[in-house]
Parts: structure tokens; C-alpha cells; sequence
């Protein structure tokens, strides 16, 4: 971890308004028009259950950023991604695309939703895993187990018919094979740095008839990431990702309605420390 980097005191971006027509403020980004092309900027703002805190996490729209520009590079040779060029390092300038509403997930450890659905005796996506695992349990191979990206309430499961109803039987089974091929990749190489990357959620977007990664990509927003030396199956897992950020929430018995409660300083900063070590760990780089 950097210890020279100062966490306290630090400016956050909450919002950004650059003098150029907004296409959309999402949970995390900031999106400008720039016609066939878009202006993206990470901003620090954290989300969970749904409600953007008020809080912003020092240096994480950075290292958001800067982690899924370091993955789009190590996957192109699988999949064209949207990556025109990087600004600055909260800044991406990238191709427009249309996006496909579906939240492509992968998940090569049994935890969250899946471990819910698995312990109550049902299928996953269709999937039907074998009986006896505990939570957390690696999965005897990764599955496949895509959502609808729902504009308003919860994401719905889909199966592989689903997809292909949605998008084609061609492309369902291009864009499951990228995934899972990805994940692959990336986990062995997460694995040699001591993490495991217990799931993670792809986003594809169609640019002239091409299908293209989009969004962001294996960061610890749309990933769990699990250090290996504390990985113990059968309980919770310590991670680089927002559950430290939602077991505060849940403490103060927040109802989960917005507007969602401040965050206390050294939340803060232990979760700025979770972005910028996931950084650090997953690319073997300094942060700054
Ligand atoms: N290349 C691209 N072309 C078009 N849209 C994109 C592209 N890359 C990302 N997006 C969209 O921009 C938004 C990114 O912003 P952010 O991640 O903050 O939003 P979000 O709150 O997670 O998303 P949403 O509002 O869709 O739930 C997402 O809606 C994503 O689908
Ligand atoms: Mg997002």
C-alpha cells in the first residue's frame, strides 16, 4: 500500500459539470456527447443498495479508472473494447455504443445472490450446481448466470434461452464465451498477485453490427475481489470491494431508502484504502 499517499483531507470529486452536453450522470460516472464518442469521467461517488452515499471516496474514481483501463488493455486480443484514449486518470474518452441491457455476470465461487438461491434449493439462471457446497466454495467451473439491467427495481435472473431471446443464439453464445474466457484469464492472473476474483459483472455494447466491451471492467465496483491468504470457505470473506462500505450501512439500521446516512471519516478512508490496494494488488503497479 502507498503509504506516502495522504487519505485524509483529500478533495473528492462529487460531480463534474464540464462545459459539454451531459449524456448521462450514472451512480458512479459522469457522461458527455461528444457525438459518435463519449467524455467519461470516474467521479468519487460510492454506491450501495441502490442509493449514491453522500459521502465521495478519496481517490477512487481514479483507481476505478485506472484498473479498467488496465484490464481493456490485457483482454483486446479477446474482445474490441470501447477505450479511444485516456484522458487524465479519472478521464476516458470512448467509443459510443449501444448498450445491450443485460448485466453479464460470472461467477467462478458460490457467495451473494447465487449462494442465496443455491442454499434455498434452487437453480441459478437455470444452472443447477451440485449439492453439498458451503458458501463461498469455489465452483467446480465458472458459470454464466446473466441479469436484466432494470432502469428501476431489481435485477431479474436470465437464462441462456433468455439471452438468446434478447440478443440472438449467435451473439449469446459469443458474448458467454468471451466472459467466461475473460474471467478465466484474469483470475489466473489476479491469483498470482493473491487475489481471487470471486465474481464479476461485464457490460457489451453494439458499434457499427460490432460487439464491444463497455463500462467498466474487473474493478472492485463491479467485482468481488477476495484476498487469498484470508480466503476460508464457509463464512463471510474479507474483500477489496463495498461490503465493508454496506456492513457500516447495515449497523446503523439504515432502512435502505434514500437518502442514504454520511459515512464517519474512518469508513472514508478504510475504503479508500480497499480501491487503492485492489489497484495496486491486481496490476503489481504503484498507485502513484
Ligand atoms: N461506451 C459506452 N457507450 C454507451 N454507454 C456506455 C458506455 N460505457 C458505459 N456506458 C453506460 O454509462 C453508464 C456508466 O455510468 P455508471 O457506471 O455510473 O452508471 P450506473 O449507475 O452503474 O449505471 P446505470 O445507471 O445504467 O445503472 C452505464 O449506464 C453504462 O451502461
Ligand atoms: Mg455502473
Amino acid at each position: 500500500m502507498s503509504s506516502d499517499l495522504k487519505l485524509d483531507d483529500v478533495e473528492v470529486i462529487l460531480e463534474t459539470n464540464l462545459p459539454l452536453p451531459l449524456f448521462k450522470r450514472g451512480k458512479v460516472r459522469d457522461l458527455y456527447d461528444l457525438g459518435d464518442k463519449l467524455l467519461v469521467v470516474s467521479t468519487d461517488r460510492i454506491s450501495a443498495f441502490d442509493s449514491v452515499l453522500p459521502n465521495g471516496i478519496p481517490y477512487k474514481g481514479e483507481a476505478l479508472n485506472r484498473l479498467s483501463v488496465y484490464w481493456f488493455n490485457e483482454t483486446r486480443d479477446v474482445v474490441p473494447n470501447h477505450i479511444v484514449s485516456v484522458i487524465d486518470p479519472r478521464t476516458v474518452l470512448v467509443r459510443k455504443a449501444k448498450p445491450i441491457k443485460i448485466e453479464f455476470i460470472v461467477r467462478g465461487y458460490l457467495y451473494g445472490s447465487a449462494w442465496g438461491k443455491y442454499k434455498d434449493g434452487k437453480d441459478i439462471c437455470g444452472i443447477r450446481l451440485p449439492p453439498g457446497l458451503r458458501k463461498a466454495d469455489k465452483l467446480p467451473e465458472p458459470i454464466f448466470t446473466p441479469t436484466t439491467k432494470a432502469e428501476v427495481g431489481h435485477d431479474v435472473e436470465l437464462t441462456r434461452r433468455d439471452v438468446a431471446e434478447m440478443i440472438g443464439r449467435d451473439m449469446a453464445e459469443e458474448v458467454e464465451e468471451i466472459c467466461i474466457k475473460i474471467y478465466e484469464t484474469a483470475s489466473r492472473k489476479a491469483e498470482r498477485n493473491g487475489i481471487i476474483i470471486a465474481d464479476t459483472k461485464f457490460e457489451f455494447g453494439i458499434v457499427d453490427g460490432e460487439l464491444i466491451l463497455i463500462d467498466e471492467l474487473l474493478t472492485p465496483d463491479s467485482s468481488r475481489f477476495w484476498p487469498i491468504d484470508r480466503y476460508e470457505p464457509g463464512r463471510d470473506q474479507v474483500s477489496f470491494d463495498k461490503q465493508y462500505v454496506r456492513d457500516y450501512l447495515i449497523s446503523t439500521g439504515w432502512n435502505r431508502e434514500p437518502p442514504a446516512p454520511r459515512l464517519p471519516k474512518y469508513v472514508v478512508i478504510e475504503t479508500s484504502k480497499k480501491y487503492i490496494e485492489a489497484y495496486e494488488r491486481l496490476t503489481g503497479r504503484k498507485f502513484r
